[in-house]
């Protein structure tokens, strides 16, 4: 095939293909009697626009898919497809490149440098990526201000609440404007009010921006949120629902009107 046959053959499976393409996904842990299978053969698609929970027993596989899915790790075996880019066929230089320009990561730690302050932390992205220092700075006080924290960009993460620390870690994965946001449980470390501020600032980043975001909780009052529920056990996609009635900003059913007609 000519090279440009090639790459319209790309592109046209590009066309086809949703944003995040899961085909048979293993992960095995360890060698030998000590080996471990987390992922026992996943298959997954995401379309851009979606808001997906992630949820399932401790054990079941949801912090390896989302590391596999953020490029952290690699799988054992299978297939995984990012915009028709076949991921698994990357090389390292490859992946961190797709990693930095197109994912934003979100943990239950919030992964905070704590002796920086909240703009420099969200500059951090930034510095890897060669950005200049005053771009830098206008980019991360923006990305402040759409986390509702425009007024502590000065403060380090000791100055800051669990709820305050998480969204300026959100502002960091949002600074290089990524595709698609991941979050293990985010609202794993926040009480019941702070986890509905995470979620709210969630849904409006999918809703109003259309960022992907895949989330894993353990709360089904937070999973309410989302468009979408996946369910793992045992390594495995075990169900995989439409949430007819997301929870908007706000926090009611209300909040967020049912689109006539909408899928
Ligand atoms: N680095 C690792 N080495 C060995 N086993 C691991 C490692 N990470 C996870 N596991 C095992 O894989 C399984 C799935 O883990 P994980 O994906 O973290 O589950 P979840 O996030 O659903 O709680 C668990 O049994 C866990 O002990
Ligand atoms: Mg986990």
């Amino acid at each position: 095939m000519s090279t440009s046959a090639a790459s319209a053959s790309l592109a046209s499976t590009a066309q086809r293909m949703p944003l995040i393409r899961l085909r048979g996904i293993t992960k095995r842990y360890g060698q030998g009697q000590a080996a471990f299978l987390a992922l026992k053969g996943v298959d997954l698609d995401i379309e851009e626009g979606d808001f997906v929970a992630v949820m399932g027993p401790s054990g079941s596989g949801k912090s390896t898919a989302m590391n596999l899915l953020g490029c952290l790790d690699v799988p054992t075996s299978g297939q995984y497809f990012f915009r028709g880019v076949p991921v698994h066929e990357l090389n390292r230089d490859q992946r961190a490149r797709l990693r930095r320009e197109q994912l934003g990561f979100v943990f239950q730690g919030f992964n905070l440098l704590a002796r920086t302050s909240a703009q420099e932390n969200v500059e951090l992205p930034l510095l890897y990526r060669g950005i200049p220092a005053k771009e830098r700075r206008r980019l991360a006080l923006q990305a402040l201000d759409t986390v509702g924290l425009a007024q502590w960009a000065h403060h380090t993460p000791a100055e800051l609440s669990g709820g305050q620390q998480q969204r300026v870690a959100i502002a960091r994965a949002l600074v290089t404007s990524p595709k698609v946001l991941l979050a293990d449980e985010p609202t794993g470390n926040l009480d019941t009010q702070r986890s509905r501020e995470i979620m709210e600032l969630l849904w409006r980043l999918n809703s109003e921006r259309g960022i992907t975001v895949l989330m894993v909780t353990h709360e089904s009052d937070m999973a309410a949120y989302a468009k979408r529920i996946v369910r793992f056990v045992d390594g495995l996609v075990d169900s995989d629902e439409r949430n007819a009635h997301p929870l908007g900003a706000g926090g009611g059913a209300a909040a967020a009107t049912p689109m006539q007609g909408a899928r």
